[in-house]
């Protein structure tokens, strides 16, 4: 079976695709990425001599790229998770995630739907979405898969956009879809911009923490290989045309988890206790931002078994531990230079 993956340099995507080419030997997994800012290949060092992996880098962005390569692989399955997708940045270039998001999702629909022509036995688009598409919650309630959209953010429209073309092309061409709506996830690779990433590595280096607002916005969080399990299992065993929201049953207030990661990350330092609380800095609010998500992922506990494996207390622990030993990726990342390994890698 030929496996597209989109995204696969990124954070949650590499984790998929480094679980994909270990667990699946019979199949042929193709990562294509077009390594912008947030895409990295060092993420996958350890897999990328694997028999049944192959790099392509290219942009979701081009349509005669993009069929092109359909029609030399006959994929079968493909798993999209190429995004744009940091918040902050949607609030200072929506266009980017526009391109991206939107129309580099609908040329993969119409590639997808060009290569199988009706023929759609045993084929699957998987889309690979947020629970920011529902907007923000208030002090209670949960997101479910029947919850109405309602995207405050450039980012989170343009991925509510991106989920109602792959429904609409399940609707009107069959095209077989599935969709899954996912929390906030952490863990090893992540690209220092996002909260924990971010705040480790400012911890790290003695820099500030610079809290939007009050610091009482609340996420729920979820470990990223979790995630990477929840794909796979959906991948395969998911209903066609169905979606799923997946979550960690996690929630924390911002500041009550940036507390927390203060007071690990002083022990793991050997500093003494405070002294990393003392880098918060309270900062201008991001616009729009949503007060709270947290995800009711009863459906595909109930249908597929699946929960999360790795507490919080465990994942934090294996993501600081991770971030604490790996300086050389953290450095690398933050100066820029992790962008000449594609080209030693790839001559
Ligand atoms: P990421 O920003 O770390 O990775 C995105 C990857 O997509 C990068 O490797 C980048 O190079 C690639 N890419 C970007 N534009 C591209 C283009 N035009 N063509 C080809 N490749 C391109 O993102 P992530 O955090 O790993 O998220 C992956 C997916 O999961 C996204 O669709 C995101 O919306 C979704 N998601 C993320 C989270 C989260 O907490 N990070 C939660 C739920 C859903
Ligand atoms: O909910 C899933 C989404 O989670 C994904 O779809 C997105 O791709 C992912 O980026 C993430 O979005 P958030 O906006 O929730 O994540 P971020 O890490 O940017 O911010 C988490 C919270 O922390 C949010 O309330 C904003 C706040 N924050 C963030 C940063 C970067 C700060 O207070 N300071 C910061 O510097």
């Amino acid at each position: 079976m030929n496996i597209l993956v989109t995204g696969g340099a990124g954070f949650i995507g590499s984790h998929v695709v480094r679980r994909l080419v270990t667990n699946y030997p019979n199949y042929n997994i193709y990562n294509l990425d077009a390594l912008t800012y947030a895409g990295n290949l060092e993420n996958l060092k350890d897999i990328e001599s694997s028999l049944n992996y192959t790099f392509i880098k290219g942009n979701i962005c081009e349509p005669d790229f993009i069929n092109s390569l359909f029609i030399k692989h006959q994929f079968e399955g493909v798993i999209h998770l190429a995004a744009e997708s940091h918040v902050d940045r949607s609030i200072t270039d929506p266009m980017a995630f526009v391109m991206t998001n939107v129309l580099g999702t609908v040329n993969l629909l119409n590639a997808a739907k060009i290569i199988w022509n009706k023929n759609f036995r045993d084929k699957r688009f998987y889309h690979i979405s947020t629970d920011e598409v529902y907007g923000s919650l208030g002090k209670t309630g949960l997101f479910t898969e029947t919850t109405a959209y309602d995207p405050n953010s450039p980012y989170s429209a343009s991925k509510a956009s991106s989920d109602h073309f792959v429904r609409a092309y399940g609707e009107t061409y069959g095209l077989p879809y599935l969709i899954s709506n996912c929390s906030n996830n952490y863990g090893p690779y992540q690209f220092p911009e996002k909260l924990i990433p971010l705040f480790l590595n400012n911890i790290i280096n003695k820099k500030p923490l610079p809290v939007y607002g009050d610091g009482n916005y609340t996420r729920d969080w979820l470990y990223v290989e979790d995630h990477a399990r929840a794909i796979d299992l959906l991948f395969h065993n998911g209903e066609n045309a169905e979606t799923y929201n997946i979550g960690g049953f996690n929630e924390w207030k911002n500041l009550d988890l940036v507390k927390l990661l203060c007071r690990k990350m002083d022990e793991k330092l050997g500093r003494s206790p405070g002294e990393s609380e003392r880098l918060i800095t309270f900062v201008k609010d991001r616009p729009g931002h949503d007060l709270r998500y947290a995800i009711d992922a009863s459906k595909i506990k109930r249908e597929l078994g699946w929960e999360p494996s790795v507490t919080f207390e465990k994942g934090l622990e294996k993501t600081i531990d991770w971030y604490s030993t790996n300086e050389q990726w953290l450095n690398n990342v933050t100066s820029g230079k992790y962008k000449e390994y594609y080209e030693r890698q790839y001559p």
